[in-house]
């Protein structure tokens, strides 16, 4: 699953942009404004089918234009069946919000047919948000990690959010009695169960990988421990958890319980990581969360995601840079990663002469080659 080629049109500045041989480590310089960022959005936007900045597709089509696409072909693992092929990935966004995906010259329907073929991780200045932002963001950050492990979480996934988008549709109008209530609350038990059977497991090796990645990249960090809460009480069962609760749901309308309420916390020492650790170390934290969640994929078979990388020097300190793609180059991960000198990667990276260099400038994009 490494992006070989990649052609973008109408992504920001970047009007038509064609990239070939991409190599396993992909550094884009340039000046402010050039369009670093956007080249590691289209990216995004060929794996996830939206941009990581902001929730609006608009802003990331180019002023004037209608639609914004991108195409790229991706290299599956040798251990896949189809090993050798490479195939092609395409997604196209409009400003009225359409989504249009294609994967191998096939129109699919949802964006996991896509997410399954190149799974993407993202580290940017946004990314400690992580640990300080919403449940909701950290639960994504982890069903990401069962989805590409465990294939049978998406349609169980699916399920549940069909059922509890309809217990609550019924408990909001208020018109309800409790004997249709326990009929959606069956319905909701197996797919929850079985969700947070999935998370349960997958968090069981997410937890000890996480801390081995964290002692290479802060060891002083010792009280620092990751936690699981499924979102009701774990002395319960979910049928249970949801009986107990059937009189507050009746009364305000919505369920009070289950994995749509559950959360990751990161803790140091007993407190939230968030409310206790500086800001650098928080985003050492979120690296080591997302550097964690890849090793994980590879070692269980499900091939190595891909890392898009912004501005990583203005993240963390030299030393702690130098730590995170010590470890991105051991995982022999692909990398796109973004800087304004190419200096500021030479001095982070470890091997620099396999590195593919670009040159980014006012939303062109040059093949640099330093002799
Ligand atoms: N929708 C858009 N249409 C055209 N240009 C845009 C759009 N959104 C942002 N830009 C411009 O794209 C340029 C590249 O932005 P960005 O990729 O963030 O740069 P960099 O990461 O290199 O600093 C900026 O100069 C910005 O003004
Ligand atoms: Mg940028």
């Amino acid at each position: 699953m490494a992006l070989s080629r990649l052609q973008i049109n109408h992504v920001r500045n970047l009007q038509q942009v064609s990239l070939e041989d991409l190599q396993q480590v992909n550094v884009f310089f340039g000046r402010n404004g050039s369009g670093k960022t956007s080249v590691l959005e289209s990216i995004h936007l060929l794996g996830m089918a939206r941009s990581f900045r902001g929730n609006s597709i608009k802003s990331v089509i180019t002023h004037g234009e209608n639609d914004c696409t991108v195409f790229g072909l991706v290299t599956p693992p040798l251990s896949s069946s189809a090993a050798g092929a490479a195939l092609p990935l395409g997604v196209r966004r409009n400003i009225a919000g359409e989504v249009q995906i294609r994967v191998n010259g096939k129109t699919v329907r949802t964006v996991a047919e896509l997410v399954e073929h190149f799974p993407v991780q993202v580290i940017t200045a946004d990314s400690f948000e992580l640990l300080a932002g919403s449940p909701g963001a950290r639960r994504q950050y982890l069903d990401w990690g069962v989805f590409h492990v465990e294939h049978r979480f998406f349609s169980q996934w699916q399920r549940f959010q069909r059922c509890i988008k309809q217990r609550n549709k019924l408990l909001r109008r208020g018109k309800i009695s409790g004997q249709e209530l326990d009929v959606w609350t069956r319905d909701l038990t197996d797919s929850g169960e079985a969700i947070n059977n999935f998370r349960k497991d997958y968090f069981g090796f997410l937890k000890p990988r996480f801390s081995e990645i964290m002692f290479r990249l802060a060891p002083s960090l010792t009280a620092l421990e990751l936690r699981f809460r499924q979102g009701w009480d774990k002395q319960l069962s979910y049928e249970e958890a949801l009986k107990s609760c059937a009189s507050a749901d009746l009364e305000q309308g919505y369920t009070h319980v289950g994995p749509q309420r559950a959360d990751l916390r990161v803790m140091y020492d007993g407190h939230l990581a968030s409310e206790t650790l500086s800001r650098g170390q928080q985003k050492l934290v979120v690296s080591g969360l997302k550097l964690a969640q890849g090793e994980l994929m590879s070692e269980m078979g499900k091939g190595k995601c891909t890392y898009l990388i912004d501005d990583l020097s203005s993240e963390l300190d030299q030393q702690h840079s130098q730590l995170v793609c010590a470890l991105l180059a051991s995982m022999e991960a692909q990398v796109f990663i973004t800087c304004v000198h190419l200096q500021d990667i030479e001095t982070v990276w470890p091997e620099t002469r396999e590195l593919a260099m670009f040159h980014v400038e006012q939303g062109a994009v040059q093949r640099y080659s330093p002799l």
